[in-house]
């Protein structure tokens, strides 16, 4: 934070009144159930967003991302739509979103750093909305659950940028804990329970490389074929009002009503959802062996029902039952590239994820870039 205050200072010639901080987040079981109100359970990372601010008189923000050296300058009256593509939307659609709730922001000067990897699956949107979101909160007073935050970065990307995304990624960012994974449910939008990682295991993101854009995926269309899935569900057993609703047994006595997608769209959500509960049972029991497993069976889900993986992130997966020291793999986050995570025994994660990279390289040409992921808080801010 001391290099993005100094870099702050040097460009504007005056230091940040506030500062806040934002983790990417790790999905370790429960993939598109968020949106159908299920159960998550994820982490927070020590990667993080930080973002610094000055308050300033007009309508004209500056905002400096230090990363890559990138500049963007906009007027508060000029923001009501999205330009393409371009970073600064995910603060412009916070300012958006706070004004729906009648709250305005002021115009500032800012300047941002990150360590999350970009368009890799670790929510380094969700970072964004969040670490600007809690500086508008310090500099402009403003006063709201640490829920509505999270909807607020949803809001962002549901209306501004068009990606009807559920809860999880802000949610993560802003409740992780560290060193413990975070069971969440989006029915009642909370946290039920922290569950530790058991000693001696680290989980080992391997990004696939593969650019993962899921405001041009068809991650909408998957939530489309939940929708309708339960929409149908709905009509055959009353109480169903989303995926989360529904057990195995329900789905596989009700699949001649469903489309074969939307019978193993389903399948994929309510196993996921069986799943997390199933994850946080056994780390009770301490079966990490029985944990890790679900992990493989989660992402086989993804290749075979959800179908939001890539032939390189199930190449990871392949590999990782192959490498010696590794308890379960599968891709996390939305799926179509980005991310895998490994979890591994701690003595050899290095040298696995070296063997990986090798083998990923030898097969397909492409330098895998690894991290041995150590789970952080959740957001925070502050006034300087
Ligand atoms: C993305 C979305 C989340 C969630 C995951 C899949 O990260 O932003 O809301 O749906 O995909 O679990």
């Amino acid at each position: 934070m001391e290099k993005l205050i100094r870099d702050f200072t040097a460009l504007y010639g005056t230091a940040p009144t506030v500062i806040a901080r934002a983790p990417g987040r790790l999905e370790i079981l429960g993939n598109h159930t968020d949106y159908n109100q299920g159960f998550v359970l994820s982490c927070a990372v020590e990667q993080d967003t930080r973002f610094a601010l000055r308050p300033v008189e007009g309508k004209h923000c500056r905002v400096k991302d230090f990363r890559d050296g990138s500049r963007r300058e906009f007027d508060l009256d000029d923001i009501a739509t999205a330009i393409p593509k371009d970073w600064s939307n995910y603060i412009k659609g916070v300012i958006v979103e706070l004004r729906k709730r009648g709250i305005q922001v002021g115009a500032f000067d800012a300047g941002m750093e990150s360590s999350v990897p970009l368009s890799a699956g670790m929510s380094s949107s969700a970072a964004l909305e969040t670490a600007a979101g809690f500086a508008f909160r310090e500099a402009f007073a403003i006063s709201l659950d640490p829920a509505d935050w999270a909807r607020v970065g949803q809001g962002v990307e549901n209306n501004y940028m068009g990606l009807k995304s559920g809860l999880l990624d802000q949610f993560s960012s802003i409740f992780g804990k560290k060193n413990s994974m975070i069971l969440s449910d989006f029915r009642s939008v909370e946290v039920l329970r922290t569950v530790p990682l058991p000693a001696g295991y680290s989980i080992v993101v391997i990004n696939s490389m593969v650019k993962h854009n899921l405001v041009d995926s068809e991650y909408n269309v998957r939530r489309q074929d939940c929708e309708s899935a339960a929409e149908k569900l709905s009509q055959i057993y009353p109480d169903v009002k989303t995926l989360r609703d529904v057990s195995l047994e329900q789905l596989s006595d009700a699949r001649d009503a469903l489309t074969e997608r939307e019978f193993r769209r389903a399948l994929h959500v309510v196993g996921e959802c069986t799943r997390v509960l199933e994850a946080v049972r056994l780390l009770e029991a301490n079966d990490v062996r029985g944990f890790g497993r679900l992990w493989f069976e989660s992402h086989e889900s993804s290749r075979v029902n959800f179908e939001n993986s890539t032939p390189e992130l199930d190449y990871l997966v392949e590999l990782a039952k192959s490498v010696p020291g590794c308890l379960g793999a599968r891709l996390s986050g939305g799926g179509f590239g980005g991310i895998t995570i490994h979890l591994v025994e701690s003595a050899g994660a290095e040298e696995y994820a070296r063997r990986v990279q090798a083998g990923f390289r030898q097969k397909t040409g492409i330098d895998a870039e690894y991290i041995i992921c150590a789970i952080g808080d959740g957001a925070t801010s502050k006034k300087l």
